[in-house]
């Protein structure tokens, strides 16, 4: 939902793998914060259909719709032929909900996320499944150990996570670890051709890869483009959700707080602000643009993101 980077590194065995005794950055705040605060277990946006109204109570429903979408990509739990098992890698897992959902269905699934935070929550959804032989990778997928899953799997997922990955450094390892004939799903945003036009709202939505630049990435590579599905107008209500929730409900929450403490507390109160702004008046004047000034909304996240759901063919 927020654009997150993490830099962490080294891959081991579930459920016995090594906790990482990296600090938390910002963006992994934001991501598990984010997660805490809305109650849910998936960290990417729900699919809205006309069928589900807008609200808190259903966004879990719209997640499980996107998450579904995603699954309905793959190919199926079960080689027609030979019966083997689907082989998929969920690269980004989050919170590790959609690899336990893969399981469930009877894929044979690996998970891969950098955060430790997050990787200790994998790793306790991954207790219910400690009959299967699934791998949590605890790295960034630059640093993926690609010789121990060379031509390896049938299939890699990427739900919102393939932006936080330089696409020069992503192929050449997906070429490595797909086998000829799998596949690739991407469900993510990227930037379109809008981005950069110094219009109001611009600089609002961080993230996602140029559009034009993936496919010219994409044509360097050993990959075919089956599907590009645009589901921008599907996800976009998501921003509207929480868009609102910020200026109906927490800026008026926050004057209100701000209007209390000046009162009551004037010197005090003054005090805290002016070291505040003191020590992050840069990084307060940024976030006070990106989230308070009307700018991230809806229809600005339609003009400079595209949400697409992309599967691409590994060419033998
Ligand atoms: C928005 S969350 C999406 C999580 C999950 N896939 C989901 O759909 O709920 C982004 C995920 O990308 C992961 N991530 C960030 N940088 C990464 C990198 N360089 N390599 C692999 N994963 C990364 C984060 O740890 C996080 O799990």
């Amino acid at each position: 939902m927020v654009p997150l980077l993490y830099l962490f590194s080294h891959c081991s065995e579930t459920p016995n793998v090594s906790q990482s005794s990296k600090k938390m950055n910002s963006k992994e705040l934001g991501l598990v914060l984010g997660q805490q605060l809305l109650g849910v277990d998936d960290l990417h946006y729900g699919l809205w259909m006309d069928d589900l109204p807008l609200g808190f109570a259903n966004l879990a429903e719209a997640q499980q719709r996107y998450t579904n979408q995603i699954i309905n990509a793959l190919p199926a739990v079960k080689d027609k032929k030979t019966g083997q098992q689907t082989s998929v890698i969920d690269i980004g897992c989050g919170t590790g909900h959609i690899l336990a959902q893969l399981l469930e269905r009877g894929f044979a699934a690996d998970g891969l996320v950098p955060a430790p935070k997050l990787a200790e929550q994998v790793r306790q959804r991954l207790v219910a499944h400690s009959d299967k032989s699934t791998r949590l990778f605890e790295s960034t997928f630059e640093q993926f150990p690609i010789d121990e899953r060379r031509a390896y799997y049938d299939a890699a997922l990427f739900s919102e996570s393939y932006q936080y990955i330089p696409m020069s450094a992503s192929f050449p390892i997906l070429a490595q670890i797909v086998k000829p004939g799998g596949r690739v799903v991407i469900c993510d945003f990227f930037k379109t051709e809008h981005a950069g036009d110094g219009q109001p709202g611009d600089k609002s939505f961080g993230g996602g890869h140029k559009m034009h630049e993936f496919y010219t990435e994409l044509g360097k590579h050993p990959f075919s483009l089956l599907e590009d599905i645009d589901i921008t107008r599907q996800v976009s209500p998501n921003i509207k959700l929480l868009d609102e929730t910020l200026m109906l409900r927490l800026v008026p929450a926050g004057q209100t707080l701000d209007r209390y403490l000046r009162e009551n507390h004037p010197r005090i109160w003054g005090l805290i602000k002016a070291v505040f702004k003191m020590f992050f008046g840069k990084k307060i004047k940024k976030q006070k643009y990106k989230y308070f000034t009307g700018h991230r909304t809806q229809a600005v996240f339609e003009r400079y993101k595209t949400y697409r759901l992309l599967v691409l063919r590994r060419d033998a």
